[in-house]
């Protein structure tokens, strides 16, 4: 019974109900994006580096988020390039390496240059890996791992795994979507296979520190038997 105490060493979240937090308390809907980037994000990360947490994943941008109005996507990629330059310096600060999975080629010239001078600054930081998915979907990962493969005949799970935006990381033991919705929407479609999933009710910009201890207590309370 002791293994139900592990801490996961890789927690993985869907970053949902932004707007519906906002709009419920008659505020514009950035304000929630604006609440989870400059309030929520560096002491979630923080507890969970503290609690032993090695990898946490943050699903910021998805395939499919720029289909919402110009105006908010707009204001979206200020905001992420406001983040980028002025808060992830101090994650460094704090040890925190910071990696972005999803195609960010996407993205404008300013904040691709801001996402690369991060992720090189940070690259020997070992206190907690901060993952932001960033135009991320699971079948576009999926796709451009496939044409990244060269031999097919030689292929393994593990090397399959290993072209993947998130090669080298371990597979989320845990996957958090906030906001009530129960699925996946394609994240993490291949390293989700044995991730435990959590659905809690309330929205993102509500995710305080200790709202992550209750989830791994309830995490540690599930049996994990992975298939066996
Ligand atoms: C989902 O809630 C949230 C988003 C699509 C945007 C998330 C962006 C941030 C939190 C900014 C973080 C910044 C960086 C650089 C990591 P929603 O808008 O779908 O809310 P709803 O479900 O209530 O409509």
């Amino acid at each position: 019974m002791e293994e139900k105490k592990i801490i996961p060493q890789h927690i993985a979240i869907i970053m949902d109900g932004n707007r519906r937090w906002a709009k419920e308390r008659g505020l514009p809907t950035i304000e929630g994006h604006r609440k989870v980037a400059d309030e929520i994000l560096e002491p979630l990360i923080e507890h969970a580096a503290n609690k032993g947490v090695k990898y946490i994943t943050l699903w910021a941008w998805s395939t499919e988020n720029w289909n919402r109005s110009s105006a908010e996507v707009s204001a979206i990629m200020k905001l992420f390039h406001h983040i980028i330059q002025n808060r992830w310096g101090r994650l460094h600060e704090k040890g925190v390496k910071i990696r972005v999975i999803g195609d960010i080629s996407k993205f404008s010239p300013d904040i691709k240059d801001a996402i690369t001078k991060v992720i090189e600054q940070t690259k020997n930081n070992t206190r907690i890996t901060a993952i932001f998915a960033l135009n991320y979907g699971g079948r576009d990962e999926v796709i451009r791992a496939i044409k990244k493969i060269k031999n097919f005949k030689e292929m393994t799970t593990e090397t399959f795994g290993n072209a993947l935006d998130t090669g080298g990381i371990p597979d989320p033991e845990l996957i958090i979507r906030t906001g009530g919705e129960q699925r996946l929407s394609g994240f993490l479609l291949w390293q989700s296979e044995y991730s435990e999933l959590s659905f809690p009710s309330w929205y993102m910009p509500e995710f305080i520190p200790k709202k992550l201890d209750e989830l791994i207590e309830e995490f540690h309370s599930r049996q994990r038997r992975f298939g066996k």
